[in-house]
Order: structure tokens, then C-alpha cells, then sequence
């Protein structure tokens, strides 16, 4: 170990960027187009594909297609939408920026994934949309969240930013994320730490042809270059001209463009996502094995209909016991930092930051289960650039933990 604590600490993700997907943005950079070119369409065609989605929508980012996702299910002033407190800020925040209130049930305390029975009760007739995130890559018991709020009248918004490339098995088939009907729309993240890269992006799936068409157009100002209304002029020859440069604007949206030169990116790292995927699977195996005998780790858990098999992991978080190792969690990332290796704590529960308690009067106690995980989360490195040795060198550093307990 001594000689691997001298090397810079291994971070908890990073992206994996091959020759390939330079050439692929050099290429890019040497094209007609940077903003809104061909790339965009080609690559949310071969995204779509392969998730098995209808329609795909790239984004500048998954926190901008969570935005827009509300603004699709019509999410405003006087509505509210539940999502889980385990998650990144987004999840939640898409919501208020309509005006609309965020609202957190528990979670689960084996899959750290919403809970249903928590979500019934959180339920309202003002509940508009769910927005359920597939924590760590592990998705979320769809079917059943979708049999719970669909028929209630809520649009089903399934933030999958850490689940690209995953799957469960239901009704005696596989179903890959945004390709299973228990999801009015899904997110998807493309931020470096996840499982494929554009630098920051996201995208939109559906199989709503009108959702798809409108989020195009919220992503671009809210500009139609299409169907149009006209300019209330109707007796004015010149006013109503309409040739190649004209466009409407019909209702206020966004800058939320992504560029040739991402989806360049994506395009590249899309060929890789399987093998990212399973290499992903690999390392975390190797840590379950290695941690299986360690009394004051809990290993994470995988609940039906997700399972081991199709989950493309994300985070590699374990819930440790400080109290049993006689150490504070800063103590032991520092340890651990000495050891070569850099942790994350995955997630400060989102009712619990400030804007949220002081906008809401949401406090301690509200989603007593979500709090508990957060006391005792840590995340390992996870992601598919780690060699063997880098693996080896985590779990050392871990083990090197247990034997100053024991
Ligand atoms: C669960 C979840 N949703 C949404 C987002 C937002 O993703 P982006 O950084 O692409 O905006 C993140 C990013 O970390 C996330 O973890």
C-alpha cells in the first residue's frame, strides 16, 4: 500500500476517454457545425435505439431535461411532485423552478430507492408528478411505482441519470431503462462521472410523439419552425410572409441546447456503453466478495425487479458503522485518502438542505430512513478506467480500516 499512497488518490468516477472519442471531436471541431448540427439528431436516433426508446430529446444536461419533463407533465403553481430525498438536488429542484412544491417520501431501506408504501403515503389530490431515481444505478420497482401513481392521475417521470445502459427483468422479460412502458418520460445523465460522458448533456425519452416535438421546442427558446399561429397581421402581405428564416415563438422556453461537439462525444462513447457497463458490474462484484466477511460494512442491496444481473451500477455505496469502527466518517475518508483513495457521500438527504427546510418547513425526521442511510453512506470509486490493481489498491485500503478495528 505504501508505495500506492504516494500516487495521486483514485477519485470516486471519472470518465473514460479513448483515442476514438478525440478523433470523433476533432472531427466535430473541424465540421460545418459546434451548436445544433447533425451530430444531435444522429446521436439522439442511436440513443434511442439503444435504450429502446421511441423519441429521444439531448439536452445540455440531465438537470435541464428533469426541467423540462415538468414543464411536459404541465407541473406549476399549486401542484405538488414527490420525489426521494436520496438524490442530487435536480431531482427535486425541477419541480420548484415551475413553481410547483417538491415533496420527499423514504426510501427503501434495502434498494435506498423510493419507497411505495411511503409514496402512498405521501399521496394528495394535488400531486402532479413522481419523479423516481434509480439511486446508484439500481431501478427503481417501476411496475409498481406506475400501478401506484398512474391510475391517481400523476405523470411518471423516472430520473435514471445514474442508470444508463440498465435493465430489469419482469413479466418474464428483460425491459432496458427507457425502454419499459412504467415511465411517462426517463433522464438520462451525461455528466463525466456517469456511465458514458458528453462532458455535461442529458437526454429525454418517450414514446409521446407531442411531448417530444414540445420539449425540441423548450430546449430552443420555445421556438416553432413548423406549425404556425402567425404574427396577428393577417392583412399585411409583407407580415405575413413566411420563407426560410421565419419561426415563432409560441411559448417561453430555454437555452437548453447541447452541441455537435457532445454529441460528437456521445456518439463515440455510445459504441463503449456495454462494455462500460460491465465493467462497472465487475468492480462491484469484486467489492461485495471482498467485503462479505466485514461486520461493520452493509453492502449494497439489490430488490426486485432489479437484480444484480442488469444493473448497470453507478455508485458503489456502502453504509458503514462509525461508531463500531470508533472513527467519524471524516476520519475514515482521510484514512482512506492516506490509503490512496478518494470517497463521496451520496446523498445529503435533500429535505435536509437549507433552501428546502426554509422554503418548506421540511426538517429532521420527515424521512427518518433516507437520514439514517446518510449517516453511515460512503461511496468507493467506481468506474471503468479502474485497472485490477486500482481495485485491489480500494479494497486494501478498506480492509486496512478493519484491522485497526479488530
Ligand atoms: C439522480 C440525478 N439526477 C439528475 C442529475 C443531474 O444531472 P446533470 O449533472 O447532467 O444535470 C444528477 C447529477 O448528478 C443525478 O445524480
Amino acid at each position: 500500500m505504501l508505495e500506492t499512497a504516494a500516487q495521486a488518490p483514485l477519485p470516486y468516477g471519472r470518465q473514460s476517454v479513448s483515442e476514438e472519442d478525440i478523433q470523433a471531436v476533432v472531427a466535430a471541431l473541424r465540421s460545418d457545425w459546434l451548436t445544433c448540427g447533425p451530430a444531435v439528431e444522429e446521436f439522439e436516433i442511436r440513443f434511442a435505439a439503444a435504450v429502446g426508446a421511441r423519441y429521444a430529446v439531448a439536452m445540455n444536461s440531465a438537470t435541464s431535461a428533469l426541467h423540462v419533463a415538468m414543464l411536459l407533465a404541465r407541473v406549476g403553481r399549486g401542484d405538488r411532485v414527490i420525489t426521494t430525498p436520496n438524490t442530487f438536488l435536480a431531482s427535486a429542484n425541477c419541480a420548484a423552478l415551475t413553481g410547483a412544491t417538491p415533496d420527499f417520501a423514504d426510501i427503501d431501506p434495502e434498494s435506498h430507492n423510493l419507497s411505495l408504501p411511503a409514496l402512498e403515503m405521501a399521496w394528495g389530490p394535488d400531486v402532479k408528478a413522481v419523479v423516481a431515481v434509480d439511486y446508484a444505478g439500481q431501478p427503481c420497482d417501476m411496475p409498481s411505482l406506475y400501478h401506484l401513481a398512474h391510475p391517481r392521475g400523476a405523470v411518471v417521470v423516472e430520473d435514471a441519470a445514474h442508470a444508463v445502459g440498465g435493465g430489469f427483468e419482469y413479466g418474464g422479460r428483460l425491459w432496458s431503462l427507457g425502454g419499459h412502458p412504467w415511465a411517462d418520460m426517463t433522464v438520462f445523465s451525461f455528466h463525466p462521472v456517469k456511465t458514458m460522458t458528453t462532458g455535461e448533456g442529458g437526454m429525454l425519452v418517450t414514446e409521446n410523439a407531442a411531448w417530444a416535438e414540445r420539449a425540441r421546442r423548450l430546449r430552443a427558446h420555445g421556438v416553432e419552425r413548423k406549425i404556425f399561429v402567425g404574427l396577428g397581421a393577417e392583412n399585411d402581405p409583407a407580415l405575413c410572409e413566411r420563407g426560410p428564416w421565419y419561426h415563432e415563438m409560441q411559448e417561453l422556453g430555454h437555452n437548453f441546447r447541447i452541441t455537435d461537439i457532445q454529441c460528437a462525444l456521445g456518439l463515440s462513447q455510445l459504441t463503449r456503453l456495454a462494455a462500460f457497463v460491465e465493467r462497472r458490474r465487475t468492480i462491484v462484484a469484486r467489492y461485495n466478495d471482498a467485503f462479505a466477511g466485514i461486520q461493520w460494512i452493509k453492502r449494497p442491496a439489490v430488490s426486485p425487479p432489479a437484480s444484480a444481473k442488469h444493473t448497470a451500477w453507478h455508485l458503489y455505496t456502502m453504509q458503514i458503522d462509525f461508531g463500531a469502527l470508533g472513527k467519524t466518517r471524516t476520519q475514515v475518508m482521510d484514512e482512506l485518502r492516506r490509503g490512496g483513495v478518494n470517497t463521496q457521500v451520496l446523498y445529503i438527504p435533500v429535505h435536509l438542505q437549507p433552501w428546502y427546510r426554509i422554503t418548506y418547513g421540511y426538517g429532521h425526521g420527515k424521512c427518518p430512513v433516507a437520514e439514517a442511510f446518510y449517516k453511515h453512506a460512503l461511496s468507493l470509486p467506481l468506474y471503468p478506467a479502474m485497472s485490477d490493481a486500482d481495485v485491489d489498491r480500494v479494497i486494501g485500503a478498506v480492509y486496512k480500516l478493519a484491522e485497526r478495528c479488530q
